[in-house]
């Protein structure tokens, strides 16, 4: 830079002119320019030039080499064997001029080996995203790796891959909402390695599918009575709807912990319970809970409500009866006691009271006959 500075402007054309003098700055070209090989595969390279009288047109490498052909302008070389990527130089001599290099690398490929779909949650929500990451293993070069997203041998997308890491694995993530047609359905990844350029290729590798398992679940409706009377049958129901896949979903009723003997209808996206349900005589009263509960897979919807368990109101009726013949009972009791207490007195007492004597006289004579004078019926 310094030294640039004190020269004179002049004298930097002198430089110019003094290199256009030696000749044009040759061109060195490599064929194929990015060589992409198989493992253990054979290369043919052409190194070309334009100069005019090349001394000598050289191939530095470390492979084993042999000259195929040769032009006045090029030669070709033959590499065999190639197993690793190695650094391939051109040189050209040519007259006048100083020697000329064009260096490039062959890439040897490697095949995709290992391709894994992470594990799915076993039930997905319909509607609901859910994430499938999917991991491939090799799979080189980095930049022609892409991996595509399949239900069943459907594509559903294709991401490339971004790790350039050969020694960790490349892992690319897809979004997906979850739908009623993915029920059953097999996904999967492909990776794909494509070098149709370098006339090689695809080379794919898929994951083992995994099969997917969507769901939609509404809430569960009870229909029971409120109360429930000791003795006597009712009728309990219970019904989903929103309900998909309707054959993978069971429904039960129970009372406390007894299971209902119910009566299942399957319809299109619905199921419905019906029970009939009765407390034995001599079971307790009070509080019992109806349980609906719907599995489908791993998810379970359960909805609860108590129900009054009551004896009859003909319960009291017997009480009254009760009572009223304890009350009868007690007034023939306590007739009977008068009877006897009114004998004993005839029977004990000789000198019987006058007063109550006199008194009871009127009781216990039997009634006067009428007498039509004492009736006033003359009046
Ligand atoms: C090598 O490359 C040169 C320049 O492109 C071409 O003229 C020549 O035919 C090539 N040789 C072979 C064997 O392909
Ligand atoms: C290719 O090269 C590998 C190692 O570089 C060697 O093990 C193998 O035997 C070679 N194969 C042939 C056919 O020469
Ligand atoms: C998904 O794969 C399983 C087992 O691999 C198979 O039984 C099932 O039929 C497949 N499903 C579809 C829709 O292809
Ligand atoms: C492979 O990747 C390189 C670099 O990104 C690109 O130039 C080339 O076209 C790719 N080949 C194919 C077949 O996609
Ligand atoms: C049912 O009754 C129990 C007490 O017996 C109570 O704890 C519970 O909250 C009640 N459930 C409903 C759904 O009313």
């Amino acid at each position: 830079m310094a030294l640039l500075q004190v020269w004179p402007k002049s004298s930097l054309h002198l430089l110019v002119f003094a290199i256009m003098l030696s000749g044009a700055p040759g061109i060195i070209w490599i064929e194929p320019p990015d060589p992409v090989i198989t493992p253990g595969g054979n290369l043919l390279v052409n190194c070309s030039t334009d100069c005019d009288q090349p001394q000598l047109i050289g191939l530095e490498t470390q492979l084993d080499k042999t000259q195929e052909d040769k032009g006045v302008r090029w030669s070709t070389f033959l590499l065999r064997n190639i197993t690793q990527d190695t650094l391939l130089l051109c040189f050209v001599n040519c007259l006048g001029k100083d020697q000329m290099l064009h260096n490039t690398t062959v890439t040897v490929i490697r095949l995709p080996e290992n391709v894994q779909l992470e594990p799915l949650p076993p039930w997905i929500l319909v509607g609901q995203n859910f994430i499938l990451r999917c991991q491939v293993w090799g799979g080189k070069p980095r930049q022609n790796l892409t991996m595509a997203l399949l239900r069943g041998p459907q594509e559903l997308s294709r991401q490339a891959v971004s790790e350039q890491d050969l020694g960790k694995a490349a892992e690319v993530t897809f979004t997906a909402t979850a739908s009623r047609e993915d029920h059953g359905a097999n996904f999967s990844c492909r990776a794909e390695l494509d070098l149709s350029a370098q006339g090689l290729g695809p080379y794919q590798k898929s994951s083992t599918p995994k099969e997917l398992h969507t769901f939609a679940l509404g809430t569960p409706r009870l229909t029971a009575p409120n109360l429930l009377e000791v003795g006597k049958e009712e009728t309990v129901s219970c019904e989903i709807d929103e309900l998909f896949p309707v054959e993978n979903a069971q429904i039960h009723l129970s009372l406390g912990r007894r299971s209902l003997n119910s009566t299942v209808k399957r319809g299109q996206d619905t199921l419905r319970a019906t029970a009939p349900v009765a407390i034995a005589e001599g079971e307790r009263e009070g509080q019992r809970q109806l349980t609906c509960s719907v599995i489908l897979g791993d998810q379970n919807r359960e909805v609860q409500r108590n129900l009054t368990v009551y004896k009859s109101s003909r319960d009291p009726v017997p009480i009254v009866t009760g009572v009223l013949l304890a009350l009868g009972l007690a007034v023939l009791a306590w007739g009977i006691a008068m009877l006897y207490f009114r004998q004993n007195l005839r029977r004990d007492s000789y000198t019987p009271q006058p007063l109550p004597l006199q008194h009871l006289a009127p009781m216990a004579r039997p009634e006067p006959g009428p007498e039509p004078g004492n009736l006033g019926l003359g009046q």
